[in-house]
């Protein structure tokens, strides 16, 4: 394929794995820190591009939190949404599960109706702009299982309309999974899908635990997996999706370059490969240069590109019509 950027914007895309405060475009994180002077982040573009160079995975957690505590009230994270909304819709994609991590913001001085309010109207708009959003609400594991009982508790209590799903994010190292364990069951027992993060920057023995401890049905990265065969085969068999967010992992240097990310291998191995941003603006990137980045790199053809775009329908929670109306779409550019 000479250039297939024609066809990976013409591709109805679907997003799996992105954080809402990771999402925050350039121009709202500069306005947002001209109104908060104290929170070290830069009011100058240059600058800001300075401090979303990453030394590491701890480095980068730092900056996104220093983001995470300027947003104060619905309208700053009605602006987030609705930002994040025009960005998908400018990249053909038409649905989203959008990670939210309450705890944070409550912690931070938020209170509950604001992020609700402001999730709500910005989710409506979305809808306006031809791009539906669903939540995932995720608990910040480094701040334990405090943070695991009340992301539940305000998940079963307020439970807004599109949230889907419970996840766990923050730093892996040092953080079991397994003390989740309780949260996730009850979550589960609840309706809502188990979507934690594991094997972005720990090995296997993460994933066999969100798999097994918290019933993992999509796994956040899972990059890892790769070292082991066993584990690898495991994911291949039950078709559990992997959200795989390349250009996340090279920024954040978990990952040397582009060539030896493992989703190349996830893919030679037959893995259920969806490909995501994870926090796109902090790592200069956007779903369509994931995708450019993967078919480029890997050699895939359009028929190869197709099937990541189908993986990520199929291992999305969109109601089995919607799955066949964008699966169909996508089915009509591979045989035109
Ligand atoms: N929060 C925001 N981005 C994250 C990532 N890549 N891993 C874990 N937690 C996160
Ligand atoms: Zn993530």
């Amino acid at each position: 394929m000479s250039d297939p950027r024609a066809f990976i914007h013409a591709l109805p895309k679907v997003e799996l794995h992105v954080h809402l405060v990771g999402s925050a475009g350039v121009d709202t994180v500069l306005a947002l820190a001209r109104r908060h002077p104290g929170s070290g982040v830069p009011t100058d573009r240059a600058e800001l591009a300075r401090f979303f160079e990453f030394r590491d995975f701890p480095h980068f957690l730092k900056v996104y939190w220093a983001v995470q505590s300027m947003l104060v009230d619905r309208h700053d994270i009605r602006t987030l949404v609705t930002g994040l909304a025009r960005e998908l819709a400018r990249q053909n994609v038409r649905y989203a599960e959008v990670t939210v991590t309450p705890y944070n913001h409550l912690l931070d001085g938020m209170p509950a109706d604001e992020l609700l309010t402001g999730l709500a109207e910005g989710r409506a708009t979305a809808t306006d702009l031809g791009v539906s959003l669903a939540w995932c609400f995720d608990i910040p594991g480094e701040k334990g299982p405090e943070a695991g009982r009340e992301t539940l508790a305000f998940a079963l209590r307020e439970r807004p309309e599109g949230l889907v799903s419970f996840g766990l994010g923050g730093p892996e190292v040092g953080v079991p999974r397994a003390q989740f364990t309780p949260y996730f069951d009850q979550a589960r027992e609840a309706g809502l899908h188990s979507v934690p993060h594991a094997g972005e920057t720990t090995g296997p023995e993460t994933i066999w635990s969100a798999v097994r401890d918290l019933g993992a049905e999509r796994v956040g990265h899972g990059t890892s997996a790769t070292e082991d065969p066993a584990l690898l085969t495991h994911l291949v068999e039950h078709g559990i999706p992997l959200e795989v967010c390349p250009t996340s992992n090279l920024r954040t240097r978990q990952v040397e370059s582009i060539e030896k990310h493992p989703v190349g291998l996830l893919l030679a191995a037959g893995a259920v490969v969806t490909l995501n941003t994870d926090d796109p603006p902090m790592f200069g990137t956007t779903l369509e240069a994931e995708y450019l980045a993967v078919a480029t790199t890997f050699g895939l053809d359009p028929a190869g590109l197709a099937r990541l775009a189908s993986n990520a329908v199929r291992a999305s929670f969109l109601d089995a019509a919607a799955q066949a109306t964008l699966l169909a779409e996508i089915a009509t550019l591979t045989t035109e």
